[in-house]
């Protein structure tokens, strides 16, 4: 790993933000990749899941961190506890659940038990075989060094000296957990559809800034009807325009990586939905409307420039949030595989038809059955294909749309944001803070040597 980093100079040497390329290794080098699992999984917060998943003392929800299972459960007090899912005898898994409710975690090995808390309780032979010589206090489960929520989301870093969560989120991250927090009281929808992809993780990620590959890519799925029109039939055009508004895009860069990319809301939009003649054009999708945006509570969050935000938030690494009540995670599993986790959220208020819409939205959109996933599936994987070759490695990938010409306004208390058309700003602000990621030896490093959010009248 260190050779391979000595050898190509530091990792911002893959990253040319001036020019808008990057090197293709990042996304097939397997030493890169497990130098990522170090210094961006094992570091950064990630999202574990959500506390309507985990309500009650003993309630647990399996997830990873980086390739690592992690149980993220509620203890007798009632606080959040993130534990390695690793017996501390031999390293077998404790708990082989997705979800549940227990007292304890019971090791299928020999039978070591921890509590709720990590603690271990119970060791068979522990006074005939130890002869009582095994500090069990020393033996619990590893658990992650800080666990918090941010409006019910759940997260856990494995680095002690990582800042806060709120820190970490900054401005930009939390506005992305207000615009699915604000829709209402979000209950996560049973059951995680989870789809393996052969992608490098990045690729999945560089996605969903991507605005540009839908009419080539889901040209098929929008024929089939994916974003029917609420009276039947595939929308119009004109519609798919409405929607995807090459010409009104929003970009909004934090620290850290945290960006939010994609179509924004006009005040067009907004005088012609206030006049009542539009309904929400996702109505189909299960988005119910865009009224909640402007309840003052979630206006006092998101202010104006987040209120008009339909773009997608990419809380970085990971965490993708949609914008139609679905979040996904890419979890790498490997350089050219990826799994892709979706967590359905319906807010309490819905009826039992918007519940059910925002379901089957869902369902036909992303996860195994997704016809959008299913044609973006495809190329990423043939992208990370072309990844690996001697020869093709020789050329650089292409970010160079709007490269250096988007110009960030920022108002006094934030966010910093881009307007106009189109772009691939977001991406480029993504893998320009992941060769910082990766460049820095420890956080406080990354704290002092990380890209802040432009200020205003800079061109990203
Ligand atoms: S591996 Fe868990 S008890 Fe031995
Ligand atoms: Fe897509």
């Amino acid at each position: 790993m260190a050779m391979l980093h000595e050898l190509k100079g530091p990792f911002s040497s893959f990253v040319d933000v001036e020019n808008g390329t990057i090197a293709r290794e990042i996304f097939s080098d397997e030493a890169i990749y497990q130098m990522e699992l170090e210094r961006i999984f094992a570091r950064a917060w990630n999202f574990m899941c959500h506390e309507s998943q985990i309500p009650k003392t003993g309630d647990f929800f399996q997830t990873y961190i980086g390739e690592e299972s992690v149980i993220a459960t509620r203890d007798k007090t009632g606080a959040l506890q993130v534990l390695l899912n690793s017996c501390r005898h031999r390293g077998n898994a404790v708990c082989r659940a997705e979800s549940g409710n227990t007292r304890s975690f019971l090791c299928t090995y020999h039978g070591w038990t921890y509590d709720l808390e990590g603690k271990l309780i119970g060791v068979p032979g522990f006074k005939d075989f130890y002869k009582e010589c095994l500090d069990k206090a020393k033996w619990g489960l590893v658990k992650a060094a800080k666990v918090a929520s941010y409006k019910g989301f759940v997260f856990a870093t494995m680095d002690p000296e990582a800042p806060e969560l709120e820190d970490f989120l900054g401005e930009v991250g939390r506005m992305s957990l207000d615009l699915v927090a604000g829709q209402g009281k979000l209950v996560a929808v049973e059951g995680i559809q989870k789809n393996i992809i052969g992608t490098n993780w990045k690729l999945a990620v560089d996605n969903l800034f991507d605005w540009y590959h839908g009419e080539m890519s889901h040209a098929s799925a929008m024929m089939a009807g994916v974003m029917a029109d609420p009276n039947g039939g595939p929308l119009s055009k004109e519609a798919r325009e409405a929607i995807l508004a090459p010409n009104n895009h929003r970009i909004i860069l934090g620290d850290y990586g945290h960006a939010i990319g994609g179509p924004r809301l006009t005040p067009e939009f907004w005088e012609t939905f206030e006049a009542g003649q539009i309904k929400q054009q996702g109505v189909a999708r299960g988005q119910r409307d865009e009224s909640w945006r402007k309840r003052p509570e979630v206006l006092a969050d998101l202010g104006e420039i987040g209120r008009d935000v339909r773009g997608h938030p990419n809380i970085f690494p990971n965490m993708w949030i949609a914008n139609n009540g679905q979040i996904c995670m890419r979890m790498p599993k490997g350089h050219d595989k990826t799994e892709l986790w979706w967590f359905t959220f319906v807010p309490e208020e819905y009826t039992e038809e918007e519940r059910k819409a925002r379901i089957a939205g869902a369902n036909h959109a992303f996860g195994p059955a997704g016809l959008l996933e299913q044609d973006d599936g495809e190329n990423w994987d043939q992208s990370t294909r072309g990844t690996r070759g001697v020869v093709a490695r020789r050329y650089p990938l292409n970010f160079q749309m709007n490269v250096g010409q988007g110009r960030v306004t920022r108002p006094e208390n934030g966010p910093s944001y881009i307007d106009g058309p189109m772009n691939e700003t977001a991406q480029m602000w993504t893998w320009r803070a992941w060769a910082e990621w990766m460049d820095a030896e420890d956080w406080a490093a990354l704290q002092n040597n990380h890209t802040r959010a432009p200020q205003d009248g800079e061109f990203v």
